[in-house]
């Protein structure tokens, strides 16, 4: 009962990850039909489009409450490092939001716990707010040290970030072998992973900041399931691929959270 009454305490954010899809012209299309559907939304909606689109898409969302990310950030403020995007490049356009340590990053782009590290600091310094993602790979739950790799992961994301700057994180609970694959964490799953994951933060900051920290779920959400995973206590929103991808199915979501 008490619990949930924290959720209360704790934005509803939705927010989509369109991967490497949408040319500017898609971009505009699919942010014109989601306009309607986003209107009126009891929780904070955001697009994370590749950089590329960002500008079409600060552009099409003016007037709109929903908000635009990117899908990464560098972590040096500016110098030689070739296709690389600064937090300060990303304010500079109008992004307020970036997605960090993705899977798909950490699996085919060398992240590590470390650099994950750095560029969430580098996105808060820069006034971004970190989309910062944790979970499992397939082996690691069937090998039964999900609660130890995710645990680590959230210890070695925030090292060195304050309280203050902590609370503005969103963290994304997404096990790997949910991403993309159409097997979704059950609710239960899910509720458990965001529960350790609070109880991380709690230790490493206190109650009351671990209790406003947006943690969402991600890894086939849709829109059937949706409204179960959201519904749960520790569930605070969801960072979705492929059902963000198009404007009715993400409306769905965006409903479920309401
Ligand atoms: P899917 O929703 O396509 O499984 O992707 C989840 C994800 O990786 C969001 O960041």
């Amino acid at each position: 009962m008490g619990e949930n009454m924290n959720k209360n305490l704790r934005k509803a954010v939705i927010a989509g990850n369109w991967k490497m899809n949408k040319t500017r012209g898609e971009a505009a299309a699919i942010i014109s039909a989601l306009k309607p559907l986003a209107s009126g939304a009891n929780c904070d909606v955001v697009i994370c489009v590749p950089f590329t689109a960002l500008e079409t898409a600060v552009e099409a969302v003016k007037g709109t409450a929903i908000k635009v990310g990117a899908q990464n950030v560098h972590f040096e403020a500016n110098g030689a490092y070739t296709g690389e995007i600064s937090a300060a490049m990303l304010k500079d356009i109008g992004a307020e939001y970036a997605i960090i340590g993705h899977s798909e990053r950490r699996q085919y782009f060398g992240e590590t716990d470390e650099t994950v590290n750095l560029r969430t600091k580098a996105a808060l310094n820069a006034g971004l707010i970190p989309i910062t993602c944790v979970g499992e790979l397939l082996s690691e739950r069937q090998a039964g040290i999900t609660e130890e790799v995710v645990s680590r992961q959230v210890k070695l994301a925030f090292a060195e970030i304050d309280a203050a700057q902590a609370a503005k994180v969103i963290v994304a609970y997404e096990p790997v072998w949910a991403i993309g694959t159409g097997e979704t964490a059950t609710a239960e799953q899910a509720q458990d992973a965001c529960k350790l994951i609070r109880d991380r933060l709690c230790g490493l900051y206190g109650k009351e900041i671990s209790d406003s920290i947006t943690i969402q779920y991600g890894g086939s959400m849709n829109p059937k399931n949706a409204a179960e995973l959201l519904a749960k206590t520790d569930v605070d929103g969801g960072l979705i691929g492929g059902a963000s991808l198009k404007a009715e199915d993400f409306g769905v979501i965006i409903g479920a959270a309401n």
